[in-house]
């Protein structure tokens, strides 16, 4: 529709200029018809779109707004551009204008989707700058990012979920993405692991594979309880942070055996949920860091308090109203998490071969973080890092939260292991379908029944997440997002497994008829959602939000599930059936498309 929208906007614009002519307009109508006039409609039976810039420009140039209404549509039905894409406007109430497109139009953008894996949309252009210079498609999305010996928890389960979908979905649009795992994998934490670790195992220094994750996120609370308690261990731990630093041999393999016990247990995870992620953790900027500090030094922007190098921005206060600085350097020398921050945006923005050149950062991490990234992006513009054309964007997201409001927890209270969850998804996903099985007298096999569950299972949580605005907190509940009915994967899951039923039965979903027609509300309501795909597409490019594209993916499967109760398919009369059949496929394409970008497995029965 994308294409459409903008042809009309055109010929909307050649009206209006006919009818204000641009020198004699005042400021007020000027920039009445600046803004956007062109809006989708706001019922279905009011068509496809709506004008409605009389009613301002009634008040401004003091003529019934009715009349105006009917001089725009005049202009309109004038023009030959209108006329092939639409029916006549109709001026309604007190004089909106109300547009629709033409069946001949519809039918025609039936046969451009039919057979057409990216379902007519096009790819992105870019302008083509050299490559050396800058890489002006490359988006970078920070992702995931869990702690090196702690364990990964439900936000980074939401961080994972959210950046894979916008990920796939800046990727499809044409962009060249690189997907980064900004691990923690360094810092002075592991001054304290690595005493502990040469202390407690110290074969492990010499033995493969000595330390499991469970262990060391145990591992990991005994080493804080000991650097709580003991001075002895705590001065240890900074020298060993000295020593991991400035490069000892047997620190450094002490903290690859963290980082690779850590890495091995988030990597289960990816693979579970299909993830693909590059890991470019904390460590990989550590001699970037002096840079940063000499850079900001150069620009006048580190100031001297007590000791440490801190920057102070506008509008940045603590509790207590007094302004707050950004820590770059420690007083003892030591670099913090914003440090780090800086030198990755740097890196980023830096054009190839010293850097990455890309045009558009993303940072998917729960709201709790936004004064961080706030605080970073103003010292990178302070510094001059970014250029003109380029963005960097938060993108926060709420807190998962239990049935009960608060934040998830196991039973006993203690924070959930991701695998479990993923596990008890699955887990709940085959006893209803055990019911399931059951009460519609159906027998399948054990490998049925598990590739189902698991799909189901891990799609559910997939869908859950990200169908909510990601910003709001967000209430985890097995029940809602297991059933059928209902904004869930199950629904939409489920529409895509009629279709492929109606394949079964003996509908050709191959359709390449010449002879397409429709004739009932329930087709013409269908198309023109199948129609939205690519504005939902670009809203998401635009806004990072996930969850309109899942609410167009439901819309879409409660449209298609009304077509398809109400109207017959199978048995229905040529050209009806396999004009039909052609609606079924592109319903089916638009989904598992849809449902692709969303990193959500689909399939054939369930
Ligand atoms: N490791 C951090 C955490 O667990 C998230 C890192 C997000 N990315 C970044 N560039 N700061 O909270």
């Amino acid at each position: 529709m994308l294409e459409i929208s903008k042809k009309l906007e055109d010929v909307l614009n050649r009206a209006l200029v006919k009818i204000f002519p641009k020198e004699d307009r005042s400021n007020k109508t000027s920039s009445i018809l600046s803004g956007t006039k062109l809006l989708p409609a706001s019922k279905p039976e009011f068509g496809d779109f709506q004008i409605n810039c009389a009613l301002p420009l009634a008040k401004e140039i003091k003529q019934p707004p009715r009349q105006i209404a009917q001089q725009i549509a005049n202009h309109l039905q004038k023009d030959n551009d209108y006329l092939q894409i639409c029916n006549a406007p109709i001026v309604a109430g007190p004089g909106f204008i109300n547009i629709s497109i033409n069946s001949k139009t519809l039918i025609s953008e039936i046969y451009v989707r039919l057979n057409d894996e990216r379902l007519g949309i096009p790819l992105k252009e870019f302008s083509t700058v050299k490559k050396e210079e800058k890489n002006n498609n490359r988006v970078i999305i920070d992702f995931s990012s869990p702690n090196i010996a702690k364990e990964m928890h439900v936000g980074h389960l939401r961080s994972t979920i959210i950046g894979d979908s916008l990920a796939r979905v800046l990727e499809f649009c044409g962009y060249e993405v690189l997907r980064i795992n900004h691990v923690g994998d360094w810092g002075t934490q592991f001054g304290m692991l690595i005493t502990h670790l040469k202390e407690v195992i110290p074969e492990a220094l010499y033995t493969k594979d000595v330390v499991e994750i469970s262990d060391l996120v145990n591992f990991y609370r005994q080493a804080k309880k000991r650097f709580d308690e003991d001075p002895v261990f705590q001065n240890k731990s900074r020298s060993e942070v000295v020593n991991l630093q400035t490069g000892h041999q047997d620190s450094l393999i002490a903290w690859q055996l963290l980082c690779n016990q850590s890495r091995k247990e988030f990597q289960k995870i990816y693979d579970r949920l299909d993830i693909k992620l590059t890991e470019r953790g904390e460590s990989f900027y550590n001699n970037l860091l002096v840079d940063v500090i000499n850079d900001l030094k150069n620009k006048d922007l580190l100031i001297n308090d007590q000791g440490a190098q801190c920057v102070f921005l506008d509008g940045f206060v603590g509790k207590d109203g007094k302004p707050q600085p950004i820590i770059i350097q420690k007083s003892d020398g030591g670099f913090n998490y914003a440090t780090t921050d800086l030198a990755a945006i740097k890196y980023r923005l830096a054009p190839p071969p010293n850097g990455d050149g890309a045009v558009r950062l993303i940072y998917v991490t729960d709201a709790g973080q936004a004064s961080h990234f706030f605080g970073v992006f103003q010292i990178a513009k302070l510094a001059k890092w970014i250029p003109i054309d380029c963005q960097v964007e938060h993108v926060p997201f709420g807190l998962v939260q239990g049935d009960d409001g608060k934040k998830l927890k196991t039973r006993s209270g203690e924070t959930i292991r991701l695998v479990e969850l993923l596990d008890e998804a699955i887990q709940r996903a085959k006893t209803d379908l055990i019911d399931r099985l059951k009460t519609e007298s159906r027998s399948e096999n054990e490998s049925f029944i598990n590739k189902v569950s698991t799909t189901v299972g891990i799609a559910a949580i997939k869908y859950a997440d990200l169908s909510q605005n990601r910003i709001s907190n967000y209430q985890f509940s097995f029940n809602k997002m297991l059933s059928l009915q209902g904004n869930t994967a199950p629904y939409l899951l489920y529409a895509l497994v009629r279709i492929a039923g109606i394949s079964r039965k003996g509908g050709d979903l191959n359709v390449e008829s010449q002879n397409i027609l429709f004739n009932e509300p329930q087709e013409w309501n269908l198309i023109r959602k199948l129609l939205q795909l690519d504005s939902v597409i670009a809203e998401v490019e635009k806004e990072l939000l996930p969850n309109r594209l899942c609410g167009y993916l439901f819309e879409l499967s409660q449209i298609f599930n009304r077509f398809y109760d109400q109207i017959p398919v199978l048995k229905a009369n040529e050209p009806s059936r396999t004009s039909r059949l052609a609606l079924c496929s592109i319903t089916a394409e638009t989904l598992k498309l849809g449902m692709n970008l969303l990193g959500i497995p689909t399939l054939e029965r369930m």
